[in-house]
């Protein structure tokens, strides 16, 4: 592949760069269908930088290369992670980001994607039910996650900021379904991983909460400080929601910060019909949000939304008088952010919400909602799968009778039928088919789940793990 042949004059480089994208754009596209051959662990020697530079011509062509081996998350067989798909408003958007090279710290720099930035805050703070609320665009959940966590350690803490825990015992709470983010932020955080109290949680992936009260009771009689309760909204592998109104009555009798990960499941909020599984986050002192799950923009764009304003300038605004020069602090993002350079995540997520409204999210978000229905509702009705719970969101997980879902993953993978996942979930390993691309309809549902059948058909004997009398994948059907 190559560029097509422009001269010097001004606007020339900005038309070969624009050239060689909408063909490289083109070839994603055209081969997407497909899920590219699994690439060698290597990186040839034609696609490793050297020490003499290589025309623009030559890169174009192993970009070429480089895409032709990586797979697309817009492709029909790919249902492996909590993203999927591909927004066009929000795609043209990004993939403008680096032409003016944003960083979002000042109003200097950004101009008005400041304000796109703050824009979209305040609709997600609304939506969030903190209408006196502010919020960070941050580089994902895991992180919305650690700012979230370290504002609570300084709100509880309040020496924290300048000299650190210095020793002192603390404990965060999540369930068991929780995202790992909240033990490696623990880690950073010099709390300790061991600080995380892990609640069990119910026959539908629902934390305790009565489970939730004896540990703090017994840290409180340990003379352990409580620093935060982790409600999930939307857990990682079953997408359930933990009971949010209850754990807020908990966490205000006991006086203990109350953040909902929501990077999964707080777009539900933006559907009438599903914002009902957030009941009472509006009661929480934050809330992380993903974008880039189920609202479809790229990766990444996450926001971290706090009910108090004036928290993050509190705990992250650092004097920088080489910086933030010009225009007022409310102006300046960068006072607010743990990033000093920061990536412009605000104008995809701004160009989506212009172009859908509102209610074109609502429609997406009940359309997939209503694709994980259908799939479980096929997955129940053939006695070859076992459907392990009905899915109260976008994840569905079940098993293929008699096969070892690790086994059949990678199978699937490796013959490149899909890209699909599998987790530990209720005690069982299960494949996780997640619905999160709207561009799929039921019937491409259907076709991925036949495509699961055909694949674990063709492997005999099956591929091992323990069967339960039932015939069903057992607890450690692991391979
Ligand atoms: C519940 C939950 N929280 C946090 C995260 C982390 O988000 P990110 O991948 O954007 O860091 C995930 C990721 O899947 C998640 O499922």
């Amino acid at each position: 592949m190559g560029t097509t042949a422009r001269g010097s004059a001004p606007g020339g480089e900005i038309e070969e760069m624009l050239d060689a994208h909408e063909q490289l754009a083109q070839r994603i596209v055209d081969r997407e269908a497909e899920l590219p051959p699994r690439s060698p662990g290597a990186l040839p020697d034609d696609l490793r930088p050297a020490a003499a530079g290589r025309p623009l011509a030559a890169v174009v062509e192993a970009l070429g290369k480089v895409l032709d081996r990586t797979p697309s998350a817009a492709s029909p067989r790919f249902f492996n992670q909590l993203f999927g798909g591909r927004d066009r408003a929000a795609t043209l958007a990004e993939m403008l980001v680096p032409l003016t090279n944003t960083s979002m710290y000042t109003f200097k720099v950004a101009g008005t994607q400041v304000l796109l930035e703050q824009e979209v805050l305040a609709r997600m703070t609304r939506f969030a039910g903190f209408p006196d609320g502010e919020g960070s665009l941050t580089p994902g959940g895991s992180l919305s996650n650690l700012l979230a966590m370290m504002i609570a350690r300084n709100e509880a803490l309040e020496h924290a900021r300048e000299e650190g825990v210095g020793g002192r015992a603390t404990a965060v709470y999540t369930s068991d379904q929780g995202h790992y983010s909240i033990r490696k932020n623990a880690g950073i955080l010099g709390l300790g991983r061991r600080a995380v109290r892990e609640i069990p949680s119910d026959h539908r992936g629902r934390m305790r909460v009565e489970a939730l009260r004896s540990a703090l009771l017994r840290d409180r009689a340990d003379g352990i400080l409580p620093l935060m309760i982790n409600a999930t909204a939307g857990t990682t592998v079953l997408g359930a929601f933990d009971p949010i109104s209850e754990i807020a009555d908990l966490a205000a009798e006991q006086g203990v910060w109350l953040h909902v990960d929501g990077a999964l499941g707080a777009s539900a909020l933006l559907s009438p019909q599903h914002r009902g599984l957030l009941e009472g986050v509006d009661r929480a002192d934050s809330l992380t949000w993903n974008a880039h799950k189920m609202m479809g923009v790229p990766l990444s764009c996450s926001a971290l939304l706090l009910r108090r304003r004036g928290l993050l300038t509190g705990h992250l605004n650092e004097q920088a008088d080489y910086l933030f020069q010009a225009d007022h602090d409310a102006l300046n993002p960068g006072t607010r952010s743990i990033q000093c350079g920061r990536r412009n995540d605000a104008l995809k997520l701004w160009a989506a919400w212009m172009h859908h409204g509102d209610e074109g999210y609502r429609q997406r978000i009940d359309k997939l909602f209503a694709l994980a229905r259908h799939a479980a509702r096929r997955i129940a009705g053939d006695p070859a799968f076992e459907l392990l719970l009905e899915p109260e969101s976008i994840n569905v997980c079940f098993c293929v009778r008699g096969h070892s879902s690790p086994a059949l993953c990678r199978t699937l993978d490796q013959r490149r039928v899909l890209k699909i996942g599998h987790g530990m979930a209720l005690g069982r390993r299960a494949i996780r088919l997640v619905c999160v691309n709207p561009d799929l309809d039921e019937t491409a549902i259907d076709a991925a789940l036949d495509s699961i059948l055909e694949t674990a058909a063709s492997l005999s004997p099956p591929t091992g793990g323990t069967i339960s009398e039932s015939g069903s994948c057992g607890a450690n059907n692991v391979v």
